[in-house]
């Protein structure tokens, strides 16, 4: 079957059966290759994208499911000027991540900070708690999307001025 899209911005069809994973068709088809499938059972949270917004674990989506949809993987998240609230804010408090769990977890900051613009410590750990990230510090992390948040929110002052 032909699966039609929005992939990073831009409309795209691909040729897919029905049992063909989002997070293969992203990999394989579009050489998207951010999301990387691990668990393949929706726990490790290396395969995070966002799908119409929410963050889902592509390892547990078919990719016929999107037909319609709007698919934004990391690739496309850096694009964005929301990915440089987060970029900012990871620097400032000196969030590193290893290249498995960058994508992931920097994506759930970012959908965070789309429902959350003052996010809770609570918040942070339960947006991150997606992320099986055995190395870094959580307290780290709260900082890193508190100081995120610092940055969207004079960011979006100064645009409201103009
Ligand atoms: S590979 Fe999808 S959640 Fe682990
Ligand atoms: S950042 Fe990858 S295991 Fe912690």
């Amino acid at each position: 079957m032909t699966i039609t899209f929005i992939l990073n911005g831009e409309d795209v069809s691909v040729r897919a059966t029905s049992g063909d994973r989002l997070v293969d068709v992203l990999r394989e088809d579009f050489g998207l290759i951010a999301a990387k499938a691990d668990c393949r059972k929706g726990t490790c949270g290396k395969c995070l994208v966002l799908v119409d917004g929410r963050l889902v674990p592509s390892c547990m989506i078919p990719a016929f499911k999107v037909r319609g949809k709007e698919v934004v993987t990391f690739e496309g998240f850096v694009q964005t000027v929301e990915y440089e609230d987060i970029r900012q804010g990871v620097e400032e408090a000196g969030l590193e991540t290893c290249g498995f769990c960058e994508s992931g977890l920097l994506l759930a900051l970012g959908s965070l900070l789309d429902s959350s613009a003052r996010p809770s410590r609570e918040e942070v750990l339960e947006a991150i708690s997606s992320v099986q990230c055995r190395c870094t510090d959580p307290e780290t992390t709260i900082a890193a999307a508190l100081a995120a948040a610092d940055h969207r929110a004079r960011r979006t002052y100064r645009r409201d001025r103009q």
